[in-house]
């Protein structure tokens, strides 16, 4: 399982890649705007200076919602960096741009995915990732979960190429569930990923070990 960060925050993403178990970084407008990133040539330079702090595969939102604007946009972006997924929204023609891209060996994110259906289209227009949003599903009383465990099920009737993306990842146990279902990749905030590290009897037992050698010493 992939382990992406789903942040614009830098101090995080270096956080996360000095960990050793960083795979890549999502980002969207709203996290942008969240660290302040505003404005198209800083937001640029923000997406080059977060390909240079990981290895992996780093998803760049489109903010046109025509094919066109898509194609001019996705195309600028991935320009920037080898490393950059050109991110598109799950509507009729980002579906087309996705097409486009995945014609043209460019890789895609297929993001704001809410059904199994859209997450099929996804699929055929020859998506890299698709992002179902699990959390924003939890939100209005939905299981975000069950919708990846339908994904799954329909790619591996097809075996469709497609990387599952769990979204808008909130916590630890959406991290394990999504685990469990085999979800491909997973992307959430450093909290959620520094959850897994926590359990007390690892502390209390470091603690002992730590106690007993200096008895002995
Ligand atoms: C995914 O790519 C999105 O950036 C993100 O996971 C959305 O999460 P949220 O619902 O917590 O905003």
């Amino acid at each position: 399982m992939k382990f992406f960060i789903d942040t614009a925050n830098l101090e995080q993403i270096k956080e996360a890649q000095a960990l050793g178990i960083l795979d890549g970084v999502t980002t969207n407008p709203s996290l942008m705007a969240k660290e302040g990133i505003t404005g198209e040539a800083n937001i640029i330079n923000h997406y080059k200076a977060i390909c240079e702090i990981v290895d992996g595969d780093v998803s760049a939102e489109v903010i046109a919602t025509d094919f066109e604007g898509m194609v001019r946009e996705g195309e600028a972006l991935a320009s920037l960096h080898p490393q950059i997924v050109v991110k598109l929204p799950m509507i009729g023609d980002g579906v087309k741009a996705c097409k486009y891209f995945s014609d043209k060996g460019i890789k895609t994110n297929v993001t704001l995915v809410f059904s199994a259906g859209q997450a099929l289209l996804a699929a055929k227009a020859g998506a890299t990732y698709v992002s179902p949003f699990i959390g924003r599903l939890d939100d209005i009383s939905t299981d975000g979960l069950n919708l990846i465990t339908e994904i799954r099920e329909i790619y591996d009737n097809y075996l469709f190429e497609t990387q599952i993306l769990a979204a808008s990842v909130r916590h630890t146990m959406h991290i394990i569930d999504c685990a469990k279902i085999g979800a491909d990749v997973m992307t959430g905030p450093l909290s959620a990923i520094s959850g897994l590290l926590k359990h007390p009897l690892t502390d209390i037992g470091l603690e002992k070990f730590l106690a007993d050698y200096k008895k002995g010493n």
